[in-house]
């Protein structure tokens, strides 16, 4: 059975009657532009060929109720109430609820299964939020454009959830495209489509899934945003965005050594996302393959949220043969990316698998992931 049939017979089970109509959404992998977004910066994700699937049916009263394959509970709240605490991994769903709620005048019931792995950084929680949105943005008739939609999921996650992350993950689930990755200008809220050429150059993106958890309600991804907010502020201009690599010397004698690094990082993340593109569009890969291990080193010195894993990860990806690897996501934790031959996949699995025993850490998980769709509408 596809995770598609699967979705709605776990929602049959549960409520007892038939969905209206089965969504989708993928969960996201960044081929580069790091803790940007919120900078009003640039990045560079694509959608993944894992999906989360929700069946959803109107209901005639005011309640609005999920339910998963995660636990057996069912969570809800009422249209006319308040937010209920201990809400769990509900918490996303029935968030994105409760910012779009205004106009809604009946509730609903929605099951979700889904194969992303949850804590590996690839947004499995963006995937539960652009799915259920672009369910409720129909059943709800609220006309919002998929771009809002990726907002309303982002302001659930900052304001129900409490995690302050950007929009990048929504944008990506709801706009990801199966041939590329999509570069998104955080200011203009502006996507362009940007072909990575992965089959016609055998090549693959592995995920390396270090299997540290993290979480970005806690206090490292935080404190990452508030130097930058800092930074900013010192140096009068409205967001990092307005920043390029000639006001490092500036940046430098302005700042405390601390929040210069974490300028820094951003500054030249910045312009490697765009120097990435270039290189893409040249098919110049070795280039690519550099920019990529650059930001990791400014991830891991400057802005310091790798772990010791994900360096791990990256060293033994480049040991291998990758083209260039970097860790992905909002960091403390979660996976690496690696550009790496197709023909190498099988060899990076065995080295990153070794390298993790005798460091003994968790064995890692390895995988490659393919370019896919955004949300959509299944059925
Ligand atoms: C997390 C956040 C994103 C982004 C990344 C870091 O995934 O949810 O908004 O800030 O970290 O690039």
């Amino acid at each position: 059975m596809s995770l598609k049939e699967q979705v709605v017979a776990s929602f049959e089970n549960t409520f007892g009657h038939q969905p209206d109509g089965v969504w989708s959404a993928p969960g996201r992998a960044n081929l580069i532009g790091e803790h940007t977004d919120y900078n009003l910066g640039f990045v560079l994700p694509f959608g993944i060929n894992f999906r989360t699937y929700v069946a959803v049916a109107k209901r005639a009263d005011r309640k609005c109720r999920v339910a998963s394959t995660i636990d057996s509970k069912i969570y809800e709240f009422d249209l006319d109430g308040e937010m209920p605490k201990n809400l769990d991994w509900a918490l996303y769903p029935l968030g994105v609820a409760w910012v779009m709620r205004e106009n809604a005048d009946f509730g609903f019931d929605a099951f979700f299964d889904s194969n992303v792995p949850i804590g590996a950084g690839l947004s499995s929680s963006a995937a539960i939020e652009c799915s259920i949105a672009l369910a409720l943005n129909e059943i709800w008739n609220t006309n919002h454009t998929k771009q809002e939609l990726a907002l309303i999921g982002q302001k659930a996650e900052n304001q129900v959830v409490g995690a302050p992350t950007g929009m990048m993950d929504q944008t990506a689930s709801m706009l990801a495209q199966s041939d590329g990755a999509v570069l998104l200008d955080c200011k203009k809220l502006e996507t362009k489509v940007i072909d990575l050429g992965l089959t016609k150059n055998n090549l693959v993106i592995a995920v390396i899934d270090t299997k540290v958890a993290h979480r970005h309600s806690d206090g490292g991804y935080r404190s990452r945003r508030d130097s930058c907010e800092l930074g900013a502020k010192t140096l009068g201009v409205e967001s990092l965005r307005e920043l390029s690599l000639s006001d490092l010397p500036r940046a430098q004698s302005q700042l405390d050594d601390l929040t210069y690094r974490r300028v820094k990082h951003i500054i030249t993340e910045n312009q490697r996302v765009l120097d990435s593109v270039s290189a893409l569009r040249d098919g110049n890969l070795e280039s690519l393959g550099r920019l990529l291990l650059e930001s990791h080193s400014s991830m891991r010195d400057d802005f310091e949220i790798s772990v010791p894993e994900l360096d791990l990860a990256v060293e033994t990806a480049m040991e291998v043969g990758a083209i260039g690897s970097r860790m992905t996501g909002g960091g403390f934790g979660g996976a690496a990316i690696a550009l790496i031959a197709e023909s190498k996949l099988g060899e990076l699995e065995i080295a990153c698998k070794k390298a993790f025993e005798a460091n003994s850490y968790a064995e890692p998980n390895i995988f490659a992931v393919v370019p896919s769709e955004g949300a959509r509408k299944d059925s």
